[in-house]
């Protein structure tokens, strides 16, 4: 008999029954629309066990490497423990190592934490309390980085905003859980180009993307479009400006909204422009609900599959 274990609950699955029956049958109300793999409205993940090829049909090869599936069209032949896409999974300790300004709104916490395996580009849970949590998306390399590094947006009233600029230290105990997100580099060909397109803190899992493409030895071209407000947000500039001059094929294009600035502009407008090839580019899209469903749609009509166009959407976190 085949087990389904979620949060706290072990369903054992009738021969020939779909996860999401099972989750139906439980009570457990899962959501769901066409019940026929079409419409990824019952998107689940797995962290344990083998899925059926069929239940990952038409996700991203992000989301099948990070073990998203269709609960509507996955019959389990084998044990699953499974989490709906908004959980972020157990919790660990973690250590802050470092925390420095990169920007007078932004914040570079490095944390060191034992046992987090994650892929570039996903984002983490950061607890600072019960009741206080977060996501943030992960700029480190697991293979070159023996610490996990956020970068942080720090807001005038918000409440994590207060601790990271008044009592967080090197040296404080925090909880993250995780990681999360698909947003990574996987099913990208060597040759192919690739257009990463973020604004504000987005910059960081882009940065996390782009080390892993050129760790892995990419050889199509790689633009990095960064937009910000001011040049102060274009925090990690001197360094990408200094990786686009040893490296033939990155380019990296900042922008700041400021129009009379020198690099004023808007960076999805700058990307759409100048991106060349729509239907050969693996895109990778990070920041604010309206900036990614905005580049999503267009980057789509101008001839990008959605299989294409990896995305990571930030929502509002004080
Ligand atoms: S309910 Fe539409 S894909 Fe599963």
């Amino acid at each position: 008999m085949t087990r389904l274990t979620t949060g706290g609950s072990a369903i054992n699955l009738e021969p020939g029954e779909t996860v999401l029956q099972a989750l139906e049958r439980a009570g457990l109300d899962p959501p769901s629309s066409c019940r026929a793999g079409q419409c990824q409205t019952c998107l689940h993940r797995a962290i344990e066990g083998t899925l059926p090829p069929a239940s990952q049909e038409g996700l991203t090869p992000g989301q099948k490497a990070t073990g998203y599936f269709l609960a509507c069209v996955c019959v389990p032949t084998s044990d699953l423990v499974i989490m709906r896409p908004g959980d972020v999974g157990r919790e660990i300790d973690a250590e802050v190592r470092a925390i420095e300004k990169l920007a007078p709104d932004i914040v570079r916490l490095r944390l060191e934490a034992d046992g987090f395996d994650y892929r570039p580009g996903q984002f983490l849970e950061l607890i600072a309390r019960d009741d206080l949590r977060r996501h943030y998306s992960l700029a480190s390399h697991p293979d070159e980085d023996d610490f996990l590094e956020l970068h942080i947006r720090l807001h005038d009233n918000g409440r994590m905003s207060r601790l990271l600029r008044n009592e967080i230290i090197a040296g404080a105990r925090l909880r993250i859980a995780g990681p999360s997100g698909a947003c990574i580099y996987e099913g990208v060909d060597p040759d192919q180009p690739m257009a990463l397109i973020g604004a504000g803190t987005g910059l960081a899992p882009l940065y996390g993307v782009l080390r892993e493409a050129l760790g892995c030895g990419h050889r199509g071209p790689i633009r990095l479009y960064h937009g910000a407000r001011n040049t102060s947000g274009l925090y990690l500039g001197d360094a990408l400006q200094s990786l686009a001059g040893r490296q033939a094929h990155f380019d990296y294009k900042p922008v700041v909204l400021d129009p009379s600035a020198p690099l004023g502009g808007d960076v999805s407008a700058l990307a759409l422009a100048t991106v060349t090839g729509f239907a050969e580019t693996a895109f990778f899209l990070c920041g604010g609900e309206n900036l990614v469903n905005r580049l999503r749609r267009e980057i789509f009509l101008r001839g990008a599959s959605l299989n294409q166009i990896r995305a990571d959407v930030f929502l509002p976190g004080r």
